[in-house]
């Protein structure tokens, strides 16, 4: 008995909302081939697309750690289950890579075990698996990555997401810079205390951003989707930021920022043409300084 599970890269935080807020995309994505086995145990038998550089060690990588929370929680510690993973995107890029791998990993398992719950259950244990990842366990990758769509997390403790409503139209550029940021790392330089007057504009900003997506207004999203507590410290990280920020908003984004922890960035668009030609702008402009990228183009 054998399952396939394709889950897709996420962006998380859309600007405003770091931690709670996040959304999936059609494509790229991570593909899972899981197989039950007569030993007890998970392997995990081959790796592709990783360049060599995720573990095959089961305990060490996101597609098998939570899976095995989940399989303590369902009492079937007892199966033995094959992994394969087919990584279709990259690693290290701010588009949910290691969550990708976690909910297809866990979806399968789910599948496997003729689980009917619903996905966002699994939620818990797929928080593990980012935990693992980048030391932090938050939810605004791998939530929208199992259900699909935008999605909020109202809170941690206790846990509850919501799915959030989007307009048909939109559209969102990707770009990857060729460049590592860990999310470790991109996490450890943010400041910790915030100021009453930049709390104050961030909360109007995410309210704003709500209040877009349930009336279907892209410009009031637009104009919410700015961060004036993380972007600045971030956007660092990032070659030519602020100049890629110019070329996507010249060529007709709505809004325009970091994806995740970085260095991917993204722009919102009313329509498939735009995102094509933010992209290849600023694919070329990166090309000029020499710095290799990959781009996506998406609905919601
Ligand atoms: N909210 C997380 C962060 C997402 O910004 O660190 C990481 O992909």
């Amino acid at each position: 008995e054998s399952v396939h599970v394709f889950a897709p890269a996420t962006v998380a935080n859309v600007v405003c909302g770091f931690d709670i807020l996040g959304f999936a995309v059609e494509a790229p994505g991570d593909e899972v081939v899981m197989r039950v086995t007569s030993k007890p145990g998970i392997i995990i038998s081959k790796i592709t697309g990783d360049n060599g550089r995720l573990p095959l060690n089961p305990e060490k990588n996101t597609v098998s750690v939570s899976v095995r929370h989940y399989l303590q929680s369902v009492g079937r510690n007892d199966l033995g289950l094959d992994i394969e993973l087919h990584k279709k995107m990259p690693i290290g890029s701010g588009l949910g890579s290691s969550s990708a791998s976690t909910v297809a990993g866990l979806f399968a398992a789910k599948t496997l075990l003729g689980d009917t719950r619903d996905a966002a259950e699994l939620l818990p244990f797929a928080i593990e698996g980012e935990r693992m990842a980048c030391g932090h366990g938050h939810a605004d990758n791998v939530a929208p990555a199992l259900m699909g769509g935008f999605v909020l997390v109202r809170s941690y403790e206790p846990l509850e997401v919501i799915r959030l409503p989007f307009p048909k139209d939109l559209y969102c550029a990707i770009i990857f810079p060729e460049v590592d940021v860990p999310t470790r790392e991109a996490r450890q330089i943010i400041r910790n205390k915030v100021a009453l007057k930049d709390a104050v504009t961030q909360w109007g900003n995410i309210a704003g951003l709500m209040s877009g997506l349930y009336t279907n207004d892209i410009d009031l999203m637009g104009r919410s989707m700015q961060d004036v507590l993380i972007e600045p410290v971030r956007a660092m990280l990032i070659p030519d930021f602020y100049k890629m920020r110019e070329i996507a908003m010249d060529n007709g984004a709505v809004s325009f920022g970091i994806s995740g922890s970085g260095p991917s960035v993204f722009a919102f668009t009313k329509d498939a043409n735009t995102a094509h030609k933010i992209t290849q702008n600023i694919q070329q402009h990166l090309a000029d300084i020499k710095i290799a990228s990959q781009t996506y183009v998406s609905g919601i």
